[in-house]
This record gives structure tokens, sequence and C-alpha cells, in this order.
């Protein structure tokens, strides 16, 4: 059974077959609205979302389809003591797809070995997130039309920044990416993902703690939140928590043509008078999301032979 756990589970052929896909839903969505007529998605959150469940929630509903779920893992029989691997069985007698987050690493990978139906990583702890690095490469895609020849800042929270970890793992694999990675020394990128992705491929970087020296260079920006929720001491994350605040004064020296990103909720990492910028791009990264998982939802759906 097709799941998508990790952004490297798809070719580079495959993401671009999504993001042809996406293109045609927003240019035809009346052509997509039966699509997935009588079947059900579930989103099964173990842990607090706004985007990302919900835009899988109208990512159904646009396809024709229905969903069921539950948001918080206590409205679910979790709080019981029910393990992934049962619930994943027992979601698969009810649903065509399911959509998981969970706090703990490698939990969708867990569910996608115990259930019969595809399952889709919503986002696993400080790991992975590669529904949202669909809705960034479509970003990346119809701002630059272009995934190569890119100088990528990824400034904030590396080391638990699940979003950053997954956007890497994909970028990686396009001609000429150089990656800037901003970050307190606390939260840089972790070694694993130094060594197993960028060493390995023998991908160019550079670590620094100066957000505007390093402005000039970039043709994307991506802002990400430190994250709270990740933090063992609460004095350390009221240390580190404005580390980085995007400001139209931080901007001056940046290109014209730059693509500022966040996969959002943002804090204190953007400020709102940037939100006017033209280069501001985090609120169409939302509305892509929702063409990518539309996209996403029909390509396993037809896999399982479902549609
Ligand atoms: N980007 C993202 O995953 O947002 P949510 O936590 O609101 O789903």
């Amino acid at each position: 059974m097709r799941s998508l756990i990790n952004i490297l589970d798809f070719s580079v052929e495959e993401l671009q077959e999504l993001i042809d896909t996406a293109n045609d839903i927003i240019a035809r969505p009346e052509a997509y609205s039966q699509v997935c007529r009588g079947k059900k998605l579930a989103t099964l959150f173990f842990e607090p979302s706004t985007r990302t469940r919900l835009s899988f929630e109208a990512a159904m509903y646009e396809l024709g389809g229905n969903v069921i779920g539950f948001s918080e893992a206590n409205s679910s029989s979790a709080a019981k003591g029910e393990s992934v691997a049962d619930t994943a069985k027992t979601i698969s007698c009810y649903a065509d797809i399911i959509a998981m987050r969970h706090p703990k690493e490698g939990a969708p990978l867990v569910a996608a070995a115990n259930a019969s139906i595809p399952v889709i990583n919503a986002g696993d702890g400080g790991h992975n997130h590669p529904t949202q690095t669909l809705a960034d490469l479509l970003t990346i895609y119809r701002e630059k039309g272009r995934f190569s020849d890119l100088t990528v800042g990824l400034c904030g929270d590396l080391k638990f920044g699940r979003t950053v970890h997954s956007l890497i793992n994909a970028l990686s694999r396009y001609e000429n990416v150089r990656f800037v990675l901003i970050s307190p020394e606390e939260l840089k990128l972790p070694s694993y993902v130094k060594k197993d992705v960028l060493r390995r491929q023998g991908i160019p970087y550079e670590q620094t703690t100066d957000l505007e020296k390093a402005m000039p260079d970039l043709d994307i920006l991506y802002m990400t939140r430190v994250q709270r929720e990740r933090f063992f001491n609460e004095e350390d994350y009221l240390r580190l928590k404005d580390s980085y605040i995007l400001t139209p004064e931080k901007l001056k020296n940046a290109s014209k043509d730059l693509c500022i990103m966040h996969p959002l909720p943002r804090v204190n990492e953007i400020s709102v008078a940037v939100d006017d910028d033209p280069r501001a791009c985090y609120f169409k990264q939302v509305l892509n999301g929702k063409y990518m998982r539309m996209a996403l939802i029909m390509k396993l759906l037809k896999e399982a032979g479902r549609i």
C-alpha cells in the first residue's frame, strides 16, 4: 500500500506530476469536484493544527468526498491507551485514506505498517512534514518557475523544525541548490541531516547566526517559528524565541525577487508590516497546500484502486 511518510517516498517526477495536477486544479476546479465522491478521509490529529487539518478537510470536500476524524488525542481512545497500530487497523475499517499528525517521530510510519489504506504523514514530532513540503514546492514553482539554481536561506529553529528537514530533503535532489542555515547555536540543523543529506550529496551549505548578512544572496528566505512545544525547558524557549524577527528594515538589502516563506503559524518571526510586501508568499503557501493535498489524495487513492 502506497503512503506518504517522508518526502523522499516520491520521486522528482512524481512531485512534478503532483505540481502539474495542482496547477490544473487551480485552472479547472470543476473538473475535480466529484473525483472522490463516496470516499472518506480520516484526519487523525494527536497534535494541534489549523492549516494542515483544515486544508486536508477542504481538499477532500472540494474533491466531492467526506471527512471523519478527531482533532486532539484526548477525544480518541488514545487517551485510554490504545496504540497507534490498533488505531490504524480500526480506521482502515471506516475510511479510504488517513492523514495523521502525531507528536512522536515515526508514529505515521507505524500507522502505515498496520493500516490497509494509504497513510499520509501530516507532521511527526520534530521529524518530517512532507505535505508542508508539497505546499512549499508548489509555491516555489509558481513564484520562481524552477527548483534548480537557488540559494535558499532557512532561518530560525532548524533543530526541531520538521518543515525545514523535509524541505532540505526535497530540494537536495535538484541541480545547483545552495543552503544558508541561519539559526542560534542551540537550534542548528541536526548533524544527521547535515551528514546524511547535505554532505553525502555534496550540497553546498553555510551556517551563520546573522540573518542580515546572509540576506543579499538569498533567492528564498524560509522563516520558521521557535517551537515552544519541543522545548524541555521554558527558560531556554524564552531566551531563544525572538532570535529572529523579520521586519521591512531587515529586508532593505534583500533581492527584489526574494520569495519570503513561512510554514505558519507565526508568532513573532515576521512582523505584520512585511505582509504587504509583494515578496511575502506565506499566505500563498497556505492556499497552495490545499491544492497539493487534493492532488496527493487523488494520487494515493488511485494507486490504492479506490477511485
Ligand atoms: N504549517 C502547519 O503545519 O500549520 P498547522 O500546524 O496549523 O497545521
